[in-house]
């Protein structure tokens, strides 16, 4: 697999500023899988779906997947819906370590109104967003590693996350040992 860090979770779980962070903690490029789509599209997601269409944008997220394969040692960010598809939370974790972002409901869905705009939060009632947590919830599940991001920022996620990762990733470096005594030499004052 590429040795990739593939962060999932539902809309609000904090996916992009975790993974912004913690590239650079790990010294590893960032992507977004709705900037692949952006990009590819020429036009941002509300757009694509206004004029497209919900469906069109599932078929260009499958063709991200696919695009995905080829990349190794990044850390991605993927979209909400991503991953909730029959099939798909295999052909991720083949792509790298899958990480479910988990939040309790209440705290992501706040988030997720506060910042970005979402079209598949407009024009539907908090029960509706609720039940299609509750449908995402055994895809994101089914992640290698499940960091619960409930009452910390975004450092503190990092800060769980990276110690967790490490006996995954064959490019991190596992944590420093503690000087043994012979590797110290001397004592205080003791010269050369
Ligand atoms: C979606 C989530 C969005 C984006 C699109 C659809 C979803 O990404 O991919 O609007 O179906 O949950 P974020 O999870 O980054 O908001």
């Amino acid at each position: 697999m590429g040795d990739n860090v593939i962060l999932v979770g539902f809309m609000g779980a904090g996916k992009s500023s975790v993974g912004r962070l913690l590239a650079r903690r790990l010294g590893r490029c960032f992507v977004e899988t709705d900037d692949m789509i952006t990009a590819r599209e020429g036009r941002s997601i509300p757009e694509i779906f206004a004029e497209r269409g919900e469906a069109h944008f599932r078929a260009l997220e499958e063709e991200t997947v696919r695009l995905l394969a080829l990349k190794s040692g990044d850390v991605i960010a993927t979209g909400g819906g991503l991953p909730c598809r029959d099939g798909r939370p295999d052909r991720l974790r083949a792509i790298g370590t899958v990480v479910w972002l988990r939040g309790e409901f209440d705290a992501v869905y706040e988030r997720a109104q506060r910042a970005g705009a979402r079209p598949m939060l407009a024009g539907r009632k908090r029960e509706e967003i609720e039940a299609l947590y509750r449908a995402r919830e055994p895809y994101y599940r089914q992640a290698d590693v499940t960091v619960d991001t409930t009452g910390i920022n975004p450092d503190q996620v990092v800060a769980k996350l990276v110690p967790l990762l490490r006996d995954r990733l064959s490019t991190l470096s596992p944590p420093e040992k503690p000087p043994t005594l012979s590797s110290l030499g001397r004592g205080w004052g003791e010269g050369k």
